[in-house]
């Protein structure tokens, strides 16, 4: 059975979980495959807000079995509390959850790491979410990281500690002022690598092939968003992953043949968190209508996200480098009020016109062409049917659909499970 890819086409945030647990009850297994607690994937059902940072989206339906792949990086206090937060809710996560012996963990010395990185570069900073991606996925390709599998190992801790050793001269070395109290932060790690180990390991490419193989319906669910791609984004203001459907085979051991589906999601507008170019960035009252309204805050940071008008150059790349073959449209509702809507659908380029997502998108480099819609006032979040949806919205989708040439198949209305319209 192949294997269906859900990705985030912008710069994250643009509402993964949300479509993931609607789609959970179609598949037997969610598996992530890469990042880690950068990520914060918000759920809504039956009145209640869960986020979600390294665990699968799957985790709340009692018939899936929820993958966190060999691709994803592990920080175990977070893992910890995440599973306490299960725990209050009376999920029961152990029969549900399995990790790859191949995921890397984050040590409390990359999360130091990163602090300490950040602040050396001073304006340049990335805007990292300081949780130690970075220094772990540097580890990981320099080939000196501590995997799940080693936590089996009677000797893991002391190769724990030469690495923290190394890390400490590292923080040394960035002669920048970062307080912190290591003993006390190892207790906390020790006691939440405890808890992880009392998870399933498993050596998870065997459990997709055999999955795979038996008819199992698998959904890889992708986190942050393509322009925040190692390779493909906006680099070096990206993430230290590859965001993009090609992760999800080496995040997995997923042959690239088995991929089905790839579900696209983006929201009706642009944001982004963090540092890095943003062309179609709103610094007026429409960017703040969109923060207001669409409660643009970083579920992971709390950081404000900025906001700015849909950009179809950098959609249709993503679409491209991800061969997406269906879409989905988060936040409509947002955009209910605005008399005039604008798409970015081309950019001036240094002078010339072009439709493609060039190397650098430096404001100096790139100036958006607007096209423009008019608005809606119609409230959306109660609607249900796509018959309800307001005309000039199904001018908008329309368009997008021409320009992408993919179907949008699902406009999601607000952040509950139920405010979700599918569209044939
Ligand atoms: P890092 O992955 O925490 O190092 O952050 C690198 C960049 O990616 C920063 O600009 C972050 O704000 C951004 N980023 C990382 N994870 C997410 C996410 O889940 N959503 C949105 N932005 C993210």
């Amino acid at each position: 059975m192949a294997v269906d890819l859900l990705l985030g086409l912008q710069w994250g945030d643009e509402g993964k979980g949300k479509i993931v647990d609607v789609l959970t009850s179609k598949y037997n297994i969610i598996a992530r495959f890469q990042g880690g607690p950068n990520a914060g994937h918000t759920l809504v059902f039956n009145g209640r807000k869960h986020v979600l940072h390294t665990i699968p989206s799957g985790i709340f339906h009692d018939d899936a079995t929820n993958l966190v792949g060999n691709g994803v990086v592990i920080d175990p206090v977070i893992f910890k509390k995440e599973l306490d937060k299960l725990e209050e809710q009376d999920v029961d996560y152990r029969k549900s959850l399995l990790v790859s012996r191949k995921a890397h963990i984050i040590l409390p010395t990359h999360r130091l790491l990163d602090a300490a990185s950040e602040a050396s570069k001073g304006k340049a900073k990335i805007g990292s979410t300081l949780k130690g991606i970075g220094p772990t996925y540097m580890d990981k390709t320099g080939r000196n990281g501590i995997r799940v599998g080693d936590l089996e190992l009677s000797d893991w801790k002391e190769r724990y500690r030469a690495l923290a050793d190394k890390h400490e001269s590292m923080i040394d070395f960035y002669d920048v002022d970062i307080e912190y109290d290591l003993a006390e932060l190892e207790k906390e790690f020790f006691e939440a690598v405890d808890v992880l180990k009392s998870i399933k390991f498993i050596d998870s490419e065997e459990y997709m092939y055999q999955a795979q193989k038996s008819g199992k319906t698998i959904l890889a669910e992708g986190a942050q968003g393509s322009l925040l791609d190692i390779d493909f984004g906006t680099y070096p203001y990206v993430t230290s992953s590859n965001t993009t459907a090609a992760g999800a085979c080496t995040g997995l051991g997923v042959s690239p043949s088995q991929i089905g589906d790839v579900f696209g999601i983006f929201k009706a507008y642009t944001t982004r968190v963090g540092s890095g170019p943003f062309p179609t960035e709103l610094f007026d009252e429409d960017g703040a209508t969109m923060s207001r309204v669409g409660n643009e805050f970083g579920a992971t940071t709390g950081r404000p996200r900025r906001c700015g008008w849909l950009d179809l150059v950098a959609l249709r790349y993503a679409c491209q480098v991800n061969g997406v073959t269906q879409l989905m449209m988060m936040k409509g509702d947002v955009l209910s009020g605005f008399k005039t809507l604008k798409v970015c659908t081309a950019y001036n380029y240094k002078g010339d016109i072009i439709k493609h997502f060039p190397y650098n998108i430096d404001p100096e480099n790139v100036e958006p062409i607007f096209t423009e819609f008019k608005g809606w006032n119609e409230d959306l979040t109660a609607m249900s049917e796509v018959n309800q949806l307001p005309k000039e919205l199904n001018a908008y989708i329309e368009f997008l659909e021409k320009e992408l040439e993919i179907p949008i198949t699902i406009v999601s209305v607000g952040p509950d499970r139920k405010q979700t319209i599918f569209r044939s």
